[in-house]
């Protein structure tokens, strides 16, 4: 008996080592390490229309599916999200509205209401890797947003390209410009300011938002939109890659990581950097030198066990460095903590520069 327990174990090791190994192999390929990456195919919303909003929990028409164009002639599949006071003064007309996949949006009273009010506020909102608009706690995330100014405040929240139902397959080249697609359709078709937009990133979102606000702020002329918020940022690929955890206790590539030779090759071989640390000096710099007045917010949960809590300090520290002209290292801003650091108890704290 414990001959044979012993037997089972010994292969159930060298079979684990050997789809280790395989595994390994696989991610230098550039289809399994898009898949790895980015998890497009894992929908989670699979058994649910889409299409019909409703099913989500959104009043009737509170939510309006469209289709919108990348540059590279993708179709990113799109929800704009009314907000409920909004929605109460017109709820009549809206009503009668037949609930569908819109061809042309421009025609709907929910896009009337979005471009004809000089005072609305947008936020685009770029989700996290996995899923689509519709998974998981992305919708009670909308409302929670309007909800800051329940009468102005439209989300606009969509599908990155091999995402739900749009096209294509994701890549960070392709994933900016179906961020540009969509920065572009709120600034020039539904005709709201920047000054009016907020870009809001949450996890794999957070590298896209960071690298938005980036160009923009560096094109001729800059372009500065209202915020740039990142929920659970991370300092670029690599590092993700090699400090995740499957369900915060597994580590699949931490413990090769932590050989620095293994770590610069883990570096050469992930395709998409996704460099948030680099973007994220560069557009605060590109605006320090501009003059022009920029608000940027990070928040992460200490407990976050998919992107760990650590990614934070880091950007923070790369951010804060960008806005001295001759830096500032990792120990100054340790001394500086006390000062700039407010303790808020169990809802954490809060460091402003
Ligand atoms: C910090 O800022 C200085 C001055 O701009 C720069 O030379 C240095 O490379 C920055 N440090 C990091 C880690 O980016």
């Amino acid at each position: 008996m414990a001959a044979s327990v012993f037997k089972f174990v010994s292969v159930s090791a060298a079979a684990l080592v050997g789809l280790y190994a395989t595994f390994l192999g696989l991610l230098t390929t550039q289809t399994f390490q898009r898949h790895v990456v980015y998890l497009h195919k894992i929908q989670m919303t699979w058994f649910s229309d889409l299409d019909v909003p409703e099913t989500f929990g959104f009043l009737r028409n509170q939510a309006t599916p469209f289709i919108l164009k990348s540059s590279d002639g993708e179709r990113l599949y799109a929800w704009h999200i009314l907000p409920l006071e909004i929605f109460r003064k017109h709820e009549l007309a809206l009503l009668e509205e037949p609930v569908e996949l819109v061809s042309d949006f421009t025609s709907k009273l929910a896009f009337k209401l979005l471009r004809e009010d000089p005072d609305a506020r947008l936020i685009l909102h770029f989700h996290g890797a996995v899923g689509t608009v519709g998974s998981g706690y992305r919708v009670p995330n909308y409302r929670t947003l309007s909800a800051g100014q329940p009468g102005k405040i439209h989300v606009l929240t969509f599908d990155y390209q091999g995402y739900g139902r749009s096209s294509g397959t994701p890549s960070e080249n392709g994933i900016l410009l179906d961020a540009a697609a969509v920065v572009e359709w709120a600034i020039n078709t539904a005709g709201i300011s920047p000054s009016r937009i907020l870009i809001f990133g949450q996890s794999m979102g957070t590298a896209v938002a960071t690298a938005i606000s980036n160009q923009y702020a560096r094109q001729e002329p800059p372009v500065v939109f209202a915020g740039t918020v990142l929920i659970a940022p991370f300092v670029d690929a690599a590092t993700l890659v090699s400090t995740y955890r499957v369900a915060g206790t597994i580590p699949i590539l931490s413990p090769l990581a932590t050989i620095p030779t293994l770590f610069k090759a883990l570096q050469g071989f992930i395709r998409d950097k996704w460099s948030t640390k680099d973007r994220i000096a560069q557009y605060v710099r590109a605006n320090e030198v501009n003059g022009e007045s920029y608000r940027l917010t990070i928040i992460h949960a200490e407990d976050d066990y998919d992107v760990p809590w650590s990614h934070t300090p880091e950007l923070f520290w790369h951010a804060v460095n960008a806005t001295v002209p001759t830096g500032i290292s990792h120990d100054e801003l340790e001394e500086k903590r006390s000062e700039i650091k407010t303790d808020l108890g169990a809802a954490g704290s809060v460091m402003e520069w």
